[in-house]
């Protein structure tokens, strides 16, 4: 309750009566904004005790703003600042101070904001994300009994003071038993720490390793919130081209040779954006050269789980990288449900570290979550869903990509991608993507106008198609529109 003794002063001195004087002032402060349209005001005994008033003062005051419309009394319930007020000219009142506007009185350090695509269609459109799941699928019953199971349990009180900067114990022990079946990982407890969200990991692994002007080495393009981040911790990036086996290993090495680089940030997997996958040549020569330079390494592997032509090659992190692999991963794809949970597979010491650093920012995650998400863990559930979603994932792939050959033909250029959400696809110079944008929104369909994969790279005119959110009939939708955009 807003501190009307504070805010509601009166005078038994004055001519004008004090419920009058009240009303008065309940007018300047509906004015002000302060008490908004439907809001309710406290009982007139409530009032009157914190004005150390009598109650029929109150109940005067505020008869008298009903009956000029100020307020609305409403049975049972008390009474309500009304919604359609009468004149108020809030421009005209003198008295009113609103603290938050745009600008702030002090100057701050400001991240770059992505550019939202340049025009989004009017009403009810069909949008192409940079690659979701679709959330349509995703177990919600399993997700819901889990977590009220979780919450009815005895130990639920207990469960939300535990776990500290690394996470709830019971989901790390669930990892350990997952990450070792699906990427060949051999760790342990103390190796093992949860995030919320794979970007989270990325924060922390690179504050924990960047320092001013250090140079670290990205892909050419690269995944724009990773450059952001190491950009925002004050380092240079250097850049190395992506081809469709990975990133320029050889010129990793060239530079290592020549600089000190501080860090390396890969995406291994279905590289952000273009998809592509380390292959395994370039993978065992990029292991020598870490293990030569001690390279620290962040190994960004946010949708390994997402696999459709074969089985996967294994992260770098399950390989003998002499320690300096920090691996991450998340499950916020996992369930479609955009649970907020990732991880950081990394030296005991470093997980420390990371915790530590994480605590400043966020004391503990979120317990509920990550007990449910251990317990699915467990019974098969993630593994079940996973299984099924790859398939249908799949099947969406192969459609998009063979609309996009048979409709679509030399305007666009694309690689079918092992795994993953997307499809990076390139549009011919004809087709400059910032009009393709514009025009697609005229006709109902939202897409990206390229600028974000372009961030500190060579203009890329292309996009990440997510086929994952979209079932069979958006999918030959938003391909028809852009068919009827290209023509
Ligand atoms: C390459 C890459 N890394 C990290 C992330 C962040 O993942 P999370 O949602 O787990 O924070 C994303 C998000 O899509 C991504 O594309």
């Amino acid at each position: 309750m807003l501190p009307f003794k504070t805010l509601i002063q009166t005078d038994k001195m004055l001519k004008l009566p004090v419920y009058q004087q009240i009303a008065n002032r309940l007018i300047g402060l509906i004015q002000e904004g302060l008490l908004k349209p439907g809001l309710f005001l406290p009982g007139s005994r409530v009032l009157a005790i914190q004005l150390e008033l009598h109650r029929k003062t109150v109940i005067a005051a505020y008869d008298e703003l009903v009956s000029q419309d100020w307020l609305v009394a409403v049975p049972r319930k008390g009474v309500m600042v009304a919604d359609n007020l009468p004149v108020i000219r809030p421009r005209t009142y003198q008295g009113g101070i609103s603290p938050y506007g745009e600008a702030a009185g002090f100057s701050f350090h400001q991240t770059p904001a992505l550019q939202a695509p340049v025009t989004k269609p009017a009403g009810a459109a069909l949008v192409i994300n940079d690659g979701f799941p679709d959330a349509r699928l995703a177990p919600l019953t399993d997700w819901v009994k889990e977590c009220r199971s979780v919450i009815e349990s005895p130990r639920y009180h207990k469960l939300l003071m535990y776990g500290g900067g690394t996470g709830l114990e019971a989901l790390r022990r669930q990892m350990l038993v997952y990450l070792s079946g699906t990427r060949g990982l051999n760790i342990s407890l103390p190796h093992i720490m949860i995030t919320r969200g794979a970007q989270m990991a990325i924060y922390l692994a690179a504050a924990l390793l960047i320092k001013k002007d250090d140079l670290v080495i990205v892909g050419s393009p690269n995944y724009i919130f990773a450059d952001l981040c190491f950009e925002q911790l004050g380092a240079r990036l250097l850049r190395v081209p992506v081809d469709e086996e990975g990133i320029d290993v050889d010129m990793i090495e060239q530079l290592c040779s020549k600089r000190k680089i501080k860090m390396l940030y890969l995406v291994t997997h279905h590289h952000h954006p273009t998809t592509v996958t380390l292959s395994a040549a370039r993978r065992m020569k990029l292991l020598a050269v870490i293990r030569k330079y001690k390279l620290p390494v962040i190994e960004d592997d946010y949708d390994y789980d997402f696999h459709y032509s074969s089985a996967p090659i294994l992260p770098l992190a399950s390989a003998d990288h002499g320690g300096n692999v920090i691996y991450i991963g998340s499950f916020t794809k996992s369930l479609g449900l955009s649970i907020r949970i990732g991880f950081m597979i990394a030296p005991s010491h470093f997980i420390d570290a990371a915790a530590n650093l994480r605590r400043l920012m966020d004391l503990r995650g979120d317990n509920l979550a990550e007990q449910a998400l251990a317990n699915l863990l467990q019974d098969g559930t993630i593994e079940r869903h996973l299984k099924k979603s790859n398939k249908i994932y799949k099947e969406r792939r192969d459609l998009l990509c063979h609309l996009l050959s048979t409709r679509l033909g030399n305007a666009v250029r694309f690689t079918v991608p092992s795994g993953g959400m997307a499809i990076w696809l390139r549009f011919s110079k004809k087709y400059p993507l910032k009009k393709v944008a514009a025009k697609a929104a005229t006709l109902g369909l939202q897409i990206s106008n390229g600028d974000q994969y372009s961030y500190g790279a060579a203009p890329q005119n292309a996009l990440r198609f997510g086929f994952a959110s979209l079932n069979n009939k958006e999918i030959a939708a938003a391909v028809s529109i852009l068919e009827k955009v290209l023509k």
